[in-house]
């Protein structure tokens, strides 16, 4: 399918993302955000993809935030709806049974922040800078980055880049645990690649009980011990367990179906 706001590409079992509204520093208005739900249950549903990757065209920004022009002159009814269609997206990426990494190549301000922590991993480049600067605007984050963001890196500092609107460059987001690893800008989509390349050997399913299984944590379950426990017991009626023991016990690598 072709999308006004975004460019897909499905190689080798990598669907990749890349939201493409350079001029306007790739933010995310309405129909941008609709277009990534659209996508990631595209890339959900081809049984080709195993992991997905989602980044920012240009070499500016991955999402300078939510598209300010469009919800100036919002009333209280339509600003709700406006998070409320960003939380369905965003949870659409955060519950993906395919891993998603963010690939973060500049600004990730406001809601590219929030479209960050909503994927399950995140390379920064040395040059992505990182906060929620919607205080200046006299709102809060609407697309999860109050829940998020203290998820990620703990309440103390969360509330203080909350309420300061401070923007933090890569090093300290890897050091407040907000991102996986930084890297040189051209070595971003390479150190994607190379995370996917681990993960997409895997059992498909078995990530899938994984992601299942830290939601859970996080808020999805009321239980999410006991969601483990579920999860563990179904993976040993699939194909994908068969074949990894047998593989083991046969000493040789294991190649799983996602059955
Ligand atoms: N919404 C709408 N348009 C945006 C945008 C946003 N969140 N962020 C950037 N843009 C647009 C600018 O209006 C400008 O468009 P124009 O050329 O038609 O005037 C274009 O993107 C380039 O941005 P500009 O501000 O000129 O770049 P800069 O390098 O001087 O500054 C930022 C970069 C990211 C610091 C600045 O754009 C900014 O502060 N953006 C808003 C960040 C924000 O508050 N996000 C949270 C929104 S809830």
């Amino acid at each position: 399918m072709a999308f006004e706001n975004l460019l897909t590409t499905n190689e080798d079992g990598v669907f990749t993302i890349t939201i493409n509204r350079p001029d306007k520093l790739n933010a995310l208005n309405k129909n941008t955000i609709a277009e990534i739900g659209v996508a990631v249950a595209q890339a959900v549903a081809d049984g080709s993809v195993r992991v997905i990757i989602l980044t920012g065209s240009g070499a500016k920004a991955f999402v300078a935030g939510a598209d300010i022009s469009e919800f100036s002159s919002f009333s209280e009814a339509e600003g709700m709806a406006l998070a409320q269609h960003g939380h369905d997206v965003f949870n659409s990426i955060e519950r993906s049974p395919k891993p998603v990494i963010a690939a973060i190549n500049g600004f990730a301000l406001g809601g590219g922040c929030e479209l960050a922590m909503a994927c399950h991993l995140r390379v920064a480049a040395t040059n992505a800078k990182f906060g929620q600067p919607e205080v200046k605007l006299g709102l809060i984050p609407g697309y999860g980055g109050t829940q998020r963001l203290p998820m990620l890196i703990g309440r103390t500092k969360a509330l203080e880049l909350l309420m300061t609107a401070d923007m933090i460059a890569a090093p300290e987001a890897l050091a407040l645990g907000l991102v996986n690893y930084v890297t040189e800008p051209d070595q971003l989509l390479p150190k994607c690649h190379e995370i996917a390349g681990k993960i997409k050997n895997q059992a498909p399913l078995a990530i899938a009980g994984i992601i299942r299984s830290v939601n859970a944590y996080y808020g999805d379950e009321p239980n999410s011990f006991g969601s483990e426990v579920k999860e563990f017991g179904k993976c040993f009626i699939t194909e994908d367990f068969t074949e990894g023991t047998n593989a083991f016990l046969e000493k040789r690598q294991a190649s799983f179906k996602g059955k």
